[in-house]
């Protein structure tokens, strides 16, 4: 079996399903899903995912559209076009890339989003229906990491499982995630949790969502353990063109030895949040056509 966990061949298979679905809806004559990116200053990362959501929109045949804001724009200037986009019936879905500027509050603008429209899966209303027997626009990230322990068949049945980070749209939609499957035992750490490699070393399975480069080193995990990082970083790196390398959370070149299974960064997560944000666009279109 191949160790690497490979999320750019799974989001590929998604892409390509999702891309014929949009085919058949072209075929049919009716209206194609349709994504609204807003994108606030130009935070060089930010850039980066935002192209790469772009692309892979227009790879699968989701009308997609980018409206780029000034980074001095008021929150109310920015809810105000919140509402806008929430009313417009021609839209399924936006996201309102992060990080956002210190002038603006995130809670605020992600409790201004319309759940129905909400593809990334940020809002108290699709975070809930995780543990509701009706799933909504489930958090995309969360999305993604089932979907690659569903592909792989990943054995989760009595397994320990240590999550790192406990951020309400990750980590902790992730736990949530896990544990609708009732039978696995969820961990979850947080920057105050003791003796971290006390658990990680017992886990079956380690999910790190942090962003803190090396946080889980060889000496932390157990033999055969699997490893998904969900830790995106940018770190120095001269022998670079660009002067930088991405990195997840863990010590990917000393673990990857004791590791059964493990997540690349990048190539792993995240391009299976690419993948669930266009799944949950082709969700919303279905849900906003049957009205
Ligand atoms: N910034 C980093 N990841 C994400 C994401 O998945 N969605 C949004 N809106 N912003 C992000």
């Amino acid at each position: 079996m191949n160790k690497i966990i490979d999320g750019l061949k799974i989001s590929s298979d998604i892409k390509k399903e999702i891309k014929d679905e949009i085919s058949l809806i072209k075929q049919r004559g009716d209206r194609v899903p349709s994504l609204s990116i807003v994108l606030v200053g130009n935070h060089s990362a930010s850039s980066i995912y935002v192209n790469a959501k772009i692309r892979a929109c227009e790879e699968v045949g989701i009308n997609v559209e980018l409206i780029s804001l000034n980074d001095n724009i008021l929150e109310l200037e920015l809810l105000d076009l919140i509402r806008k986009l929430n009313n417009k019936k021609s839209l399924d879905g936006f996201i309102v890339q992060l990080p956002l500027p210190d002038q603006i509050n995130v809670q605020n603008v992600i409790d201004s989003i319309n759940p129905d429209k909400d593809v990334d899966g940020f809002t108290n209303d699709n975070i809930g229906s995780i543990t509701s027997d009706i799933k909504k626009l489930l958090p995309a990230t969360g999305l993604g990491v089932m979907t690659l322990i569903e592909r792989y068949k990943i054995d989760l049945e009595s397994k320990s499982c240590a999550i790192l980070g406990s951020s309400r749209n990750v980590g902790a939609a992730i736990a949530q995630m896990l544990m609708q499957r009732e039978e696995v035992t969820v961990t979850v750490c947080n920057s105050k949790t003791k003796n971290l490699k006390n658990i990680t070393k017992k886990a079956d399975l380690i999910i790190s969502a942090v962003g803190k480069p090396n946080l889980v080193t060889s000496e932390m995990v157990k033999d055969g353990v699997v490893i998904i990082d969900v830790g995106i970083s940018r770190v120095r790196d001269k022998s670079k063109k660009s002067g930088f390398k991405i990195v997840g959370d863990v010590d990917y070149d000393n673990v990857f030895a004791k590791a059964s299974m493990i997540t690349p960064v990048p190539g792993g997560v995240g391009p299976m949040t690419i993948a669930s944000l266009i799944q949950n666009t082709l969700k919303a279109h279905k849900n906003n056509e049957e009205g």
